[in-house]
Parts: structure tokens; sequence; C-alpha cells
């Protein structure tokens, strides 16, 4: 397995070859629309991975051409961009006419942690962000052809409460064509399954803020401010994870304690735990190569379509900035 890394900014004309990752500029176009800053598509072939990370930095060290690209039509590829449209060089501009693509009064799956507008949030402009690439232009959003697209498939949302969000605007974005005794929302412990029953298909979203397994997985009460993270431990999760057709990680900003990581060896259920402290990039790198590890020894490359989110602004109640749920 090859791994490619490359960053750049919204602003640079970075000649990323684009062409095949139809699928990425949709679930990109998608979650745009959901404030995503920072995304990243590993888009893996048979024997290579590659994984597209837009940073702010042109100095930044994962930043390396991409050298070659897979030719093969991508799994849930629905549309080509135009030939060299980088759709990660671009940027956000208000669109009042298409914008918001569903009102938070519309969806009853939006978490009361998310629901600005009915907690008194006064302004409304928030809502009308669409992204814009330079050389070319998005489709509109499609949720028909969507959820044909995902007849039969299992799509699942991997990580913490932003990738929640990302989730529940997916939900938002198709319940409304799926009638109200077709459809059902049911949580499982850490998994939240959205069915919409004549499609045969589920919309899933599996807490694990880490990824790996940790002492803030309980799904409910995980505010823990000691964390502490099992090296080797994705399997934990992972087992999981298994016969999705679309998986969308993220994992970030748990990560972000400013201190040391503090990481588990054994098992959490040892009586004499042997814990070492980590920087927090060797800790996010480890995460990283297991995640990808995973996706090597779980996914069909030919069948799966993998991504993952990076960084993207958090949530917060107005007065207690900064507060990480
Ligand atoms: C949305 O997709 C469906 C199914 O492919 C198609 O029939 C319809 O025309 C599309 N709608 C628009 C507005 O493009
Ligand atoms: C529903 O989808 C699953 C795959 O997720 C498939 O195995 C099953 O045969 C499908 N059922 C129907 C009735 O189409």
């Amino acid at each position: 397995m090859r791994l490619t890394f490359s960053a750049s900014s919204p602003s640079s004309s970075s000649s990323l070859d684009l062409r095949k990752s139809r699928l990425s500029a949709y679930i990109f176009s998608l979650l745009a629309f959901a404030f995503i800053f920072f995304f990243a598509a590993i888009l893996y072939g048979e024997d290579f991975v590659y994984i597209f990370i837009l940073g702010n930095s042109e100095n930044n060290p994962l930043r390396q051409p991409i050298s070659t690209i897979n030719e093969a039509k991508l799994a849930f590829a629905l549309w080509e961009t135009k030939e060299g449209c980088d759709v990660f060089s671009g940027r956000w501009v208000k669109d009042e006419l298409t914008r918001p693509l569903y009102r938070e009064s519309e969806c009853p799956y939006i978490v009361p942690q998310l629901t600005c507008q009915d907690h008194g949030r006064p302004d409304q402009g928030y809502q009308h962000w669409r992204w814009q690439p330079h050389g070319c232009d998005l489709p509109s959003f499609n949720a028909t052809l969507m959820l044909e697209t995902l007849r039969g498939k299992r799509m699942m949302f991997v990580g913490d409460s932003l990738n929640r969000g990302q989730y529940i605007s997916m939900v938002c974005l198709l319940h409304r064509l799926v009638p109200e005794n077709a459809k059902s929302m049911e949580t499982f412990d850490s998994l939240t399954v959205f069915t919409a029953k004549d499609y045969n298909t589920t919309i899933e979203f599996y807490w694990a803020p880490f990824l790996l397994k940790s002492n803030a997985d309980n799904a409910v009460i995980h505010r823990i401010t000691d964390r502490i993270v099992r090296k080797g431990s994705i399997d934990n999760h992972g087992q999981h994870w298994k016969g999705a057709d679309i998986l969308v990680f993220n994992t970030y900003l748990w990560w972000m304690t400013g201190q040391k990581m503090k990481i588990l060896k054994g098992s959490f259920d040892d009586e004499k735990k042997e814990i070492v402290e980590m920087p927090t990039e060797n800790a996010y790198r480890m995460v990283m190569k297991s995640m990808l590890r995973w996706v090597k020894l779980n996914m069909d490359p030919k069948k799966t379509r993998v991504f993952f989110t990076s960084m993207s602004p958090t949530h917060a109640k107005s007065k207690l900035l900064g507060i990480r749920l």
C-alpha cells in the first residue's frame, strides 16, 4: 500500500488531478453545506491509497506531488467534474437563492446541541454558504439521485460530534423523500441508524471520537478531561463498521487537549495499566496508520468508498466558547 498525502489551501491553484474523484466531489458538495473547511477524501485504488488533505499551509510537510491517479471508475461515482477542475480550490459564496437546502425546523433529527435557531441564535446568514470551486460548478444536490444510489447500501459516519453533525445533515437532506411510515431512527449504544425501508438503505453514525478504543467511548457520558486512548485497538470499534459501503471518518478535536496524549498499551481491564505519554502529533499519526490499515484490510476498493473529514469548526454554546462535546 502506498500513501500519498497532499495539502492545498482553498486559494492556491493546486494542480491535483481530481477528475476521478467524482463522488468525493459530490460528497464534498454535501458536506460543504455544513461548514466543512478542511476536507480530505481517501480515494483508494487496488494497491494504493490517495489522501487529499486540505491544509492551510504551503509548507505543510504532508504536501507531496501525486504521482499516479487511479483510472478505474470509482464506486458510487455519480458524475464527472470538468477536466482538470480542482474542486478543493474554491471559495465560500453567499447563496440566498439555493441555500439552505433544509431548515432546522423541517428536520426532526437534529440533536439539541445543534439546534441553533431553537436556542435563539439571532442571525440566519450562516445557513447560506455554498462552496464554489474556482474552475467549475458542482452539480446541485439531488436527494432522489442520492437515495437511488444508496439503494441496498449502508452509509456510515464514524467519529465525534462534528461527524455526527454531518450525519444528521445527510439525513435531513434525504428524509423528506421518505414517507413517515417507511423510515426510522434508532440508537443502539454507540450506533445510530436511520433506515429508509423502501430503499433498503441505512445511513448510520458510530460514536468513536478517537476511532481507537478510549475512555471517552460512552455515547452519552463522555466528557472526560483525562483522556486515555488504547494503542492498537482499531478493531474494537472497527468490527461494527464492517459491511458499510460508504464510510466517512473523522477524528481531530478530541486529540487537541493541549497536552501530551495518554496512550494505554495493555487493556483497560488491566489492574496495573501501562500508560505512556505521547506528543499529540505522534498519537495522531498512530491513529491515522491504524485507520488506513483497517481500511486496507476491510474495505473493497472496487465496491466501497472511504472518506476522511479532517478539521472543521466545532460547535459551542455562545457563552462557553471552546467547549468540546
Ligand atoms: C434527480 O435525479 C433523478 C434520478 O436520477 C432524476 O430523475 C431527476 O431528473 C433529477 N432532478 C434534477 C433536478 O436534476
Ligand atoms: C437489502 O440490502 C442488503 C445489502 O445491504 C441485501 O443483502 C439484501 O438482499 C437487500 N434486500 C432486498 C429486499 O433488496
